[in-house]
């Protein structure tokens, strides 16, 4: 198993370059099937979601050619299966976009039902309700949800609890459903905007993404598209964290500042510099971060895939702060392992109450999930000492080349997978 071993202390100091935004191209990607057109999508992130989802689309019988490392060819014209297998929806929950394209495109989708998520159960209650407001017929059977319409017909939908994923899932059914469709209490996070302009440029008719009303024009027929990724604000956001925990000077580049506006918001409000460009940001820290309160929401406010990192960076600011994680019910699993770094971390129910240290000290510690796992990272870059974080392949499904980026930036980080290469790094780094 591979592991990450970072020695802390190091400021990091220069620029990072960040990469397409995962959970926009998850959607993008599961869309692109839905014309018989060849559709082409830039500015991929290179993870292992991408790959997997990839994978799934090309089982479907759909084409998909790579074309260089961040760039993909999709052709939907050949799709024999309607079926997606079990292995690809066990490795990334978002093969379920499937659904909706699939359902859209041809009235019927077969696909596994997720199961839970190490950070909660995460139902897709709210998926089904929009596809048999569209006329659907949803029915779970041998692990499968099957969704399938003589007709898909415009409906009015509201979503009881806001959801990235539902919002994404019924935009892509209803932008082929006969007539119009409204989806109230969306998500508005940019990369449900960034799935309603992909689909748009593919002759889509949605408006309002990005508000909590979308109203959506079914149509015939869906046509070819270039069309590149937004950056990853999430990817963003931890790199700044990185700068502020390790007292550093980092210039994040390749972003929309809007969308960090939340995060950087937060930055400051702890003591750093935040200087923001047309696309760029800059995070400098001179001094000891301070305590604040932070509450996580649904877009704009504060994101739930920035909580740990900020769980991190409050373990070592002076005075108390508290977390309150209210989007997933288990959320805070990096605190035990934090707490084992030599943070003073309590969790009533959904809320953290986090009394900050002078330091952090290097141990060995697991990768819960993906955003847990890069915080820890950021742990490990401030910790005094070795810290070795075990189950990086968590990470490795949403960050690209994280540890070549933060090297790049005077990180004494490495993967290792051998406890030989564990110790040639600490006679190295001394
Ligand atoms: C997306 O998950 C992201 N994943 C998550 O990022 C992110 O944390 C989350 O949105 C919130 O921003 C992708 O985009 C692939 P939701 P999603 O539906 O769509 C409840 C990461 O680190 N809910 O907005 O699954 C749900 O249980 C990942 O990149 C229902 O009850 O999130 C949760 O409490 C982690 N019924 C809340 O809504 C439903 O049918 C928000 O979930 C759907 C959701």
């Amino acid at each position: 198993m591979e592991q990450y071993i970072i020695k802390g202390g190091n400021p990091l100091v220069g620029e990072v370059e960040i990469g397409g935004a995962k959970n926009a191209a998850l959607g993008i990607l599961a869309a692109a099937i839905m014309t018989d057109d060849t559709v082409r999508i830039d500015n991929l992130p290179d993870v292992q979601d991408i790959h997997v989802l990839l994978e799934a689309i090309g089982q479907i019988g759909a084409k998909v050619e790579r074309i260089g490392r961040t760039t993909v060819l999709i052709n939907g014209s050949e799709i024999g299966s309607i079926s997606v297998d079990y292995e690809y929806i066990k490795k990334i929950r978002a093969s379920y976009y499937l659904l909706g394209a699939l359902l859209g495109k041809y009235k019927k989708a077969e696909v596994p039902l997720p199961g839970g998520c190490n950070i909660g159960s995460r139902p897709i209650d709210l998926h089904l309700k929009g596809f048999k407001a569209l006329g659907a017929t949803t029915r779970i059977s041998h692990g499968a949800i099957i969704a399938q319409a003589d007709h898909l017909k415009g409906g009015h939908i509201y979503l009881d609890t806001v959801s990235v994923g539902a919002t994404i899932n019924i935009m892509m059914a209803a932008s082929m459903a006969e007539g119009r469709t409204i989806i109230e209490n969306a998500a508005k996070e940019p990369h449900v905007v960034d799935v309603a302009n992909f689909l748009n440029s593919m002759g889509a008719n949605i408006k309002g993404a990005g508000t909590d009303v979308i109203r959506i024009r079914g149509v015939e027929k869906l046509h070819a598209t270039e069309y590149s990724i937004i950056p990853d604000q999430i990817e963003a956001g931890t790199f700044m964290f990185a700068a502020a925990v390790t007292k550093g000077d980092v210039i994040v580049k390749n972003v929309i500042p809007k969308h960090l506006e939340a995060t950087s918001a937060k930055l400051a409000e702890i003591g750093c510099q935040v200087e923001e460009f047309d696309d760029a940001v800059r995070v400098v820290a001179t001094r000891r971060l301070t305590n604040t309160n932070v509450k996580t929401l649904p877009y704009p406010g504060y994101p739930t895939d920035m909580q740990p990192q900020i769980g991190v960076a409050l373990s070592l600011a002076s005075g108390t702060s508290l977390v309150t994680e209210s989007i997933f019910e288990n959320r805070f699993k990096y605190v035990d392992e934090l707490v084992r770094m030599g943070a003073d971390i309590k969790v009533e129910g959904n809320t953290a109450i986090i009394y900050g240290t002078e330091k952090l000290t290097g141990a060995r510690v697991s990768a819960p999930d993906l955003r847990a796992g890069a915080a820890l990272v950021i742990a490990g870059l401030a910790a005094e000492g070795i810290t070795v974080v075990d189950d990086i392949v968590y990470i490795q499904r949403g960050y690209e080349n994280f540890e070549e980026k933060l090297r790049s930036l005077g990180a004494e980080i490495e993967k290792v997978s051998s406890e030989k290469e564990i110790q040639k790094f600490k006679l190295r780094v001394g």
